[in-house]
């Protein structure tokens, strides 16, 4: 039978728990570090525990960012293929940007208060502690037909934006920061970030269309909940900003 049904009727639990939240801000309890679906966002903190990284056999956006392309093992191993898939396609990408420490992040994230508001910067820099890039899950990319002009739209209207939107699921990735979803991801759209999640859930994230903010929420939302019934009000109180 169809096996996306359970994850259909979760949705909709899901979406009536949403509510009670009243914004798209929650907190997860007890996270795994090594958890491959971990949520790390504006409510929910980078794990500060060391994990193991490699640097994925791929070609770097500039030699110099070689050392920022660091990944952790089964995310690395899945670039590679994705990079490979798109080389079959006859397309090619580029690593700019993988695992950043808190200093890292921290530094990128002044550098981009130094030209524009803090409202700006943190709808496109997360904050130090608080990027997903410090999971060594993440990693920008960029193609060729707009190699080296910087992470910006026009990637996801270039072929290998389109090609990777199209197809990073079946590497088990997906576009974390999706367009016209910035109210439910904190983030505006970037087509170049893309989020290892393991094939399974990139698969069903792409057929239900949701946010892996909504995809946690379906699958974890109960877990939530419970805590919120057992009188642990933080949880919901301290997702309003
Ligand atoms: N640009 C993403 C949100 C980050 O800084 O992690
Ligand atoms: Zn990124």
């Amino acid at each position: 039978m169809n096996n996306m049904l359970p994850i259909r009727a979760v949705a909709c639990v899901a979406l009536g728990l949403s509510m009670m939240f009243e914004s798209w801000g929650y907190m997860m309890p007890h996270q795994d570090p090594t958890d491959l679906l971990i949520l790390v966002n504006k409510q929910n903190r980078a794990p500060a525990v060391p994990v193991a990284l490699v640097k994925p056999d791929v070609t770097p956006t500039k030699p110099e960012l070689s050392e920022n392309i660091y990944m952790r093992p089964e995310a690395a191993d899945a670039l590679e293929d994705l990079f490979e898939g798109a080389a079959e396609a006859g397309l090619t990408l580029y690593a700019t940007s993988g695992f950043r420490s808190y200093s890292t992040q921290k530094a990128i994230f002044e550098r981009k208060l130094e030209t524009m508001s803090e409202k700006a910067a943190n709808a496109s820099v997360a904050k130090p502690g608080y990027s997903e890039h410090q999971t060594g899950l993440a990693m920008d990319i960029e193609g060729e037909t707009t190699r080296g002009t910087g992470l910006t739209e026009a990637f996801g209207e270039s072929p290998e934006g389109i090609w990777v939107a199209e197809n990073c699921h079946l590497y088990g990735f997906i576009i974390r920061y999706p367009q016209d979803k910035t109210a439910i991801t904190g983030y505006i759209y970037e087509p170049w970030h893309i989020r290892y999640v393991g094939k399974e859930a990139a698969q069903e994230i792409t057929d239900l269309g949701v946010t892996f903010e909504e995809y946690i929420l379906m699958i974890r939302g109960d877990r939530i909940k419970t805590l919120q019934e057992e009188g642990n009000s933080h949880v919901a109180e301290e997702t309003r900003e």
